[in-house]
């Protein structure tokens, strides 16, 4: 293997520091390229990004060989847990150890940072990735789909959700994801959907909902653990999807929810298809 052959002895592993920003896009785009589903980042998206997920851009290290940045991790605190909110090494350096000494820092920077566990997640069928993460000591924790489905019009899906305001859904989110690191990390971009999207609440759940072009959205939709199994998602789900309709989008994208039971069944109620699986690895860092 040709990546094999580099030399990488004097590779540098540093945060980013003073490095321009849009050397790490650039990096980035290279490495994300190829990716099972091809990335195109910009200094803008990652920025927002790494704010929405409750990361700094300083926190980022960085590979530099003969100058260039040819690998980064990004990794992020949130007190005792630590999730590494992007790992990568451009192409051409692959299979040198690169990847193995990047996360090896992160690891070092989240400690010292006062982390105890670290959480990531990897696609299903990312054989470097996992073997990698494996190999550091990771092991699965949970699975999450993203599924596709098209948008359909529905009489009677039971009491109309009220549109509600972002503060007034906030704590149902936290109880509904009250167990699960990266979805509690996320409300953080909560807030940000909340910006563009239409929220809706029920007595014992939400769902938030956007329309792009003909694509439409369910970034949001939860159930108390209390009020489950009463029928609740699935009428939150079907306004979702005649919401959508009436919006005029066709299909219907959905991302990261829990590969259980319920969430399975609701699929194929509505006839969704899962489109990408993603494992959340964890790993003690005590
Ligand atoms: C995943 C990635 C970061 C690995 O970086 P890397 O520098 O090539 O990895 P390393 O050389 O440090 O290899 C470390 C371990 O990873 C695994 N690995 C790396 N490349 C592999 C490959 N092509 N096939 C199988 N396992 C591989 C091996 O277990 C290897 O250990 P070993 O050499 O002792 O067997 C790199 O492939 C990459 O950037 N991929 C695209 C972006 C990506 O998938 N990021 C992770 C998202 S979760």
């Amino acid at each position: 293997m040709i990546a094999r052959d580099i030399k990488v002895d004097n590779l540098e592993i540093s945060h980013l520091d003073k490095r321009p920003l849009e050397d790490l896009v650039d990096a980035q785009n290279k490495i994300f390229a190829d990716y099972i589903i091809p990335l195109k980042s910009s200094v803008q998206f990652f920025q927002d990004f790494t704010r929405s997920v409750g990361g700094n851009i300083e926190d980022v290290i960085v590979a530099v060989h003969n100058g260039a940045i040819v690998g980064y991790v990004n990794p992020i605190v949130d007190d005792k847990e630590a999730w590494i909110g992007g790992l990568g090494v451009i192409p051409e350096y692959r299979g040198s150890g690169i990847g193995k000494r990047l996360m090896r820092a992160a690891e070092e920077d989240v400690r010292e940072r006062g982390a105890e566990e670290i959480l990531l997640e990897v696609i299903d069928g990312n054989t470097p990735a996992l073997n990698l993460y494996h190999n550091l000591g990771y092991t699965e924790r949970r699975t999450y789909l993203s599924a596709e489905g098209q948008s359909a019009r529905f009489a009677g899906f039971g009491p109309a959700p009220e549109r509600g305001r972002l503060e007034d859904v906030e704590e149902s989110h936290r109880l509904i994801y009250t167990d699960n690191c990266w979805q509690r990390r996320k409300s953080a971009a909560l807030a940000e959907s909340g910006r563009t999207c239409e929220t809706y609440a029920v007595d014992g759940g939400f769902v938030m909902l956007r329309r792009a072009g003909t694509t439409g959205f369910i970034p949001f939709i939860g159930v108390l653990p209390d009020m489950r199994r009463r029928g609740v998602g699935t009428s939150l789900a079907k306004f979702a999807i005649n919401r959508l309709w009436e919006l005029g989008a066709f299909k219907i994208a959905i991302y990261n929810v829990n590969d259980d039971m319920a969430t399975r069944r609701m699929l194929d109620k509505f006839d969704f298809a899962v489109t990408l699986k993603q494992f959340e690895m964890k790993k003690s860092i005590r």
